[in-house]
């Protein structure tokens, strides 16, 4: 064909230099194979920063009553009981030990006044669970890690996008990637690929990830023939910037409410109050007075006896409350709901939310000390993926292995903040240990010339389109149709139209034009991220039009019940059918153990066998 390719082999590639990649390079490097690193931007922009207020692991350096199984048991309830008990088991029981870990290896945790891991509270944990660094906790998190892992000897390839992953006789055999800087093109052997890609969060209007995430890990699992589960749960964090324009999206950590932050609508009502769901009555304070006897243990550092104020719900439940309480007429100024942190000491807040204070400062001339915040929900995280075993994080597809957010089974229809970074440095250590493991197994297989030929020509082809509308128009419309028709509140009138309307979109996208050639040209990159937009979004769509119930982070307008005596017993697998089309189908998990059935507070499980 002519073009030049240049070729690399790695006993283990790992795409994505997020929480999980790093976590999963430094485990098979230490397992003496060799490690090639592939990411999308630089090392270190990765979504992981934006997991702000900490990582969970039931340490109980802030309060002695916590432990696995009450983790365990706040992340089952959280995910509304649709999450992998496997998964939440290993997570809660492994948290605490890759966070010491990870303070071996230099991260900075803030401390309590006796010198150990400091915590705090957040949604739907029962007791302040949270390591942190100020409000800077995933930013750390990546620092070390990428410390670490440059001595551990992997091999970084930055700024590169993988367009495929190759299968020789079933099973992986490496990728293909183009080099974004210079448009040179790269085909890399391997014997496992860990995908650690993240999410999919930038197929929505408003989202607190950066370009960065636009589903193409996703994407290149299912093109694979991996399983994806679970693809209708997309959550909206409560709190994003919403005004000015110009960062409306942008995170405001949940370690606001953590912290004793409170939510307002525009008439002052302290809205949440009427908010709190049947399945947490028991837990969180319906009265300001028991709520403020909360604030008050919290500040003074004594344990957390009270029931915990309604702002600390989970974020399925607050988003969708900011979200009535504007329909019903009451939002803030520009259309959310006020956070207001403003009562505490301005030193206490300087401290503890560093990141927040110049960030109101600067992008909104707001004083956080003195002023509420303006906020509303941006959608955050993906609770669906690929599937995985839950003990070796191997997806369905041989050699190919995955972990942090573009794996599912742990978060069900809702993730607990704070679970992300714990889920990544649990997982992305598994993934790891297994693909070095299962690498050490294999010998290089051949790739297809003919599949690198069609590769090839298939990047390069937009090049050479004339005429056409700018990609960016294409991704513009998709985000804006899918926040519109797919978001928090969805109908199966609405989805149906998504449905049409993304196959008019996959069209509009073969024939858009870039223009320019190959030395860095972001227009080319958008031009070929647009498959992997629209068929992430089909995903979730189709997932969200079967599921006819409400259930976490998934809102039907026409089945506003959950109902646990059927949806509640099944996740969504999505499939590439023989003819390419994409198919859905139901299975459950096995059914739950007795002893950790007990440690659950829910009858709607499924009963043992
Ligand atoms: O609000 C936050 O700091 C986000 C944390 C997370 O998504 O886990």
């Amino acid at each position: 064909m002519g073009e030049s390719i240049t070729h690399h082999e790695f006993d283990v590639i790992v795409i994505g230099a997020g929480g999980a990649g790093l976590r999963a390079a430094i485990e098979a490097s230490r397992a003496g194979v060799s490690v090639g690193m592939i990411c999308k931007s630089m090392l270190g922009k990765a979504h992981t920063v934006m997991a702000e207020g900490g990582a969970a692991a039931a340490l109980a350096n802030k309060d002695p009553r916590d432990s696995w199984q009450t983790h365990f048991r706040d992340t089952m309830k959280g995910g509304k009981y649709l999450g992998d008990w496997r998964m939440a088991q290993i997570h809660a029981q492994e948290a605490p030990d890759r966070i010491r870990e990870l303070e071996q290896w230099g991260a900075v945790f803030d401390r309590t006044p006796k010198g150990l891991t400091s915590q705090r509270n957040f949604g739907g944990h029962t007791y302040p669970r949270l390591a942190h660094i100020g409000d800077a906790t995933g930013l750390e998190l990546i620092r070390t890690l990428q410390q670490k892992g440059i001595h551990e000897g992997m091999q970084v390839f930055m700024e590169y996008t993988v367009r495929r992953i190759f299968k020789t006789d079933g099973k992986v055999s490496g990728c293909f990637a183009y080099d974004r800087n210079d448009g040179s093109l790269h085909v890399f052997k391997a014997k496992t690929i860990v995908l650690a890609t993240g999410g999919i969060t930038r197929c929505w209007e408003v989202c607190s990830g950066s370009w960065e995430y636009s589903g193409e890990g996703h994407a290149l699992a299912y093109w694979a023939g991996a399983e994806m589960g679970d693809m209708e749960f997309v959550q909206f964090h409560p709190t994003g910037m919403i005004w000015p324009p110009s960062v409306k999206g942008i995170l405001v950590t949940e370690g606001v409410r953590g912290e004793g932050g409170i939510l307002k609508n525009k008439k002052g009502e302290r809205f949440m109050f009427n908010y709190v769901p049947e399945m947490y009555a028991d837990e969180f304070a319906d009265t300001i007075g028991e709520a403020e006897a909360w604030v008050e243990e919290v500040v003074s550092g004594k344990l957390a006896t009270k029931r915990r104020p309604p702002e600390l719900l989970t974020r399925d439940v607050v988003a969708k409350a900011i979200n009535s309480e504007r329909a019903a007429g009451r939002a803030s100024e520009h259309g959310g709901a006020y956070l207001d942190i403003s009562w505490r000491d301005p030193e206490e807040v300087k401290k503890k939310l560093p990141g927040m204070y110049h960030q109101f400062k600067e992008l909104a001339a707001v004083d956080i000390t003195k002023q509420p915040m303006e906020v509303g929900p941006t959608a955050h995280y993906v609770m669906g993926g690929v599937k995985v075993d839950p003990y070796s994080q191997e997806t369905t597809v041989g050699g190919l292995f995955a972990a942090g957010e573009v794996a599912t089974g742990l978060h069900g229809a809702n993730r607990l903040g704070g679970n992300s970074l714990s889920d990544l440095i649990v997982f992305g250590k598994i993934a790891g240990e297994s693909a070095a493991k299962y690498s050490k197994q294999q010998d290089f297989a051949d790739i297809s010339q003919s599949d690198i030929d069609e590769l090839i020509e298939e990047t390069l082809e937009p090049l050479s389109r004339e005429d056409g509308e700018n990609p960016a128009e294409v991704v513009n419309d998709l985000r804006e149709m899918m926040q519109n028709k797919a978001g928090i509140i969805r109908t199966g009138n609405l989805l149906e139209e998504a449905l049409d309307d993304l196959e008019e979109l996959r069209a509009r996208s073969a024939l858009t034009s870039p223009g320019g050639g190959r030395t860095y040209n972001p227009g080319w990159h958008q031009a070929l991220e647009i498959g992997a937009m629209v068929d992430v979004s089909k995903m979730c769509t189709i997932a969200a039009l079967r599921r006819e119930e409400s259930r976490g982070a998934h809102t039907r307008d026409d089945f506003p019940e959950t109902d646990d005596s059927h949806w509640g017993k099944i996740n969504s697998v999505i499939l590439m059918a023989e003819d390419g089309s994409m198919g859905i189908d139901f299975v459950s998990y096995p059914k739950i153990p007795k002893e950790l059935r007990s440690l659950l507070d829910s009858d709607d499980l499924q009963e043992e066998e």
